[in-house]
């Protein structure tokens, strides 16, 4: 790889310990893939910070990057934590998790990471612009970005977000490059589709028709609307259930205009969409329901705002965990959104989310609108899922 004498000071320990370690990862990774320079990530977003999932081990590595003198670079955020930084005790989280949780947001801090803890980090101020390159590392934010905002990035894992931030650089290939973005495969949608479930269920039902593909850049025809909601919805199930970081969808995102329909043609019906939904839901009564959840991906203020219509006046039955970024919050919080909702016993969970949270053993039965919360409810915590519509999950918690 070619560096310029920037970039070999940094790899020669003359910036420090932790900015040396950070170029380590950077050059090592772009070797094994065969980038030929670094360029500048005007971007960065970076996840495995619930303690839940780093353990003693990934602490230790943030707190040796943090004393090593480590400070970023470029604007940086972090995804979901494993608690409500504020709120933590409401949700039940424990007092040694949330000591832990909190020594892993100093070491972040102390780097100069801002802390809003997101996966939606382009509803909380880290909003790159079409063609910027950029490190992010949460699956649904990373397919956001290439296939909606039209921005460059591959899916990074904690590590090499964090040294991007470090650095201010990020290695160049794979979806940086122009070449690697193109579809491979067209998928005509022969179904009306409507709302964050029908879009978590179509993203699923691709994924089962994709099986035998190794290359998975879908280019989709046939939907006529997708509003920011319905697109972070799919951008989630997309990314879980067929390890796509990009896909163009036919007079919606920004780059399908580029690109021909691949020659390589699928179909999905409403049959498929209604057996994703099968899929992921299991047959449940009202009185099996222990846990509703909402943003899965983080909400929108839209979203929130309309959980409050239909709270107002109410009282939920189940325990309600409503998951967004905390500027998110904030303007819910002044729009007296957050009055409405928290006076009918739902709960925001600001911060963090029902899969990244140490709640395993806690509820049995999860509701939602994501089919990724689906999916990690049940691989993660053990929890039979039922996928249902927005406003029916809603109306679940008051059941
Ligand atoms: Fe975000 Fe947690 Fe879902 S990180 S995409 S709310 S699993």
């Amino acid at each position: 790889m070619k560096l310029n004498p920037q970039e070999k000071a940094m790899l020669d320990g003359k910036e420090g310990p932790a900015t040396q370690k950070a170029m380590q990862i950077l050059t090592t990774l772009g070797k094994i893939y065969g980038a030929e320079k670094l360029i500048p990530a005007k971007s960065v977003q970076i996840a495995g910070v619930s303690y839940d999932n780093l353990g003693e081990a990934g602490l230790s590595f943030l707190e040796e990057m943090a004393t090593g003198g480590g400070k970023t670079r470029t604007i940086t955020t972090l995804n979901p934590a494993g608690m409500d930084i504020e709120n933590w005790e409401k949700l039940g989280i424990s007092p040694e998790f949330a000591r832990n949780q909190n020594r892993v947001l100093e070491a972040f801090s102390s780097m100069g990471v801002n802390t809003t803890c997101s996966c939606t980090p382009y509803l909380v101020g880290n909003n790159p612009n079409y063609g910027d390159n950029i490190a992010w590392s949460e699956s649904s934010a990373v397919c956001y970005a290439n296939s909606v905002i039209g921005a460059r990035t591959n899916r990074e894992g904690g590590p090499s977000a964090l040294a991007a931030a470090l650095t201010g650089k990020t290695p160049a290939y794979g979806y940086h490059i122009e070449e690697n973005r193109k579809p491979t495969v067209s998928i005509k949608v022969n179904s009306s589709l409507e709302g964050t479930y029908h879009f978590g269920a179509l993203g699923l039902a691709i994924s089962k028709k994709l099986d035998q593909h190794t290359k998975k850049i879908p280019f989709i025809t046939g939907i006529s609307s997708a509003n920011l909601e319905e697109l972070k919805s799919f951008c989630a199930s997309i990314a879980t259930y067929a390890g796509a970081a990009i896909f163009h969808m036919q007079g919606i995102t920004p780059e399908a205009y580029l690109y021909d329909q691949p020659s390589q043609s699928l179909e999905i019906n409403e049959r498929d969409i209604d057996q994703a939904k099968l899929i992921i839901s299991s047959k449940i009564e009202d009185e099996e329901i222990d846990f509703v959840s909402l943003g899965c991906p983080h909400l929108a203020i839209n979203e929130i705002a309309r959980i409050a219509e239909i709270l107002k006046g109410k009282e939920v039955k189940k325990e309600f965990w409503i998951t967004t970024g905390r500027p998110t919050k904030k303007t819910a919080d002044s729009l007296g959104y957050s009055k409405i909702i928290e006076a009918s016993g739902a709960k925001f969970a600001t911060d963090t989310c029902c899969v990244v949270a140490p709640i395993k053993g806690r509820f049995k039965t999860l509701v939602t609108d994501s089919a990724k919360a689906c999916y990690y409810g049940a691989s993660k915590n053990n929890f039979k899922t039922l996928l249902l519509p927005f406003d029916d999950v809603v109306e679940a918690a008051l059941k």
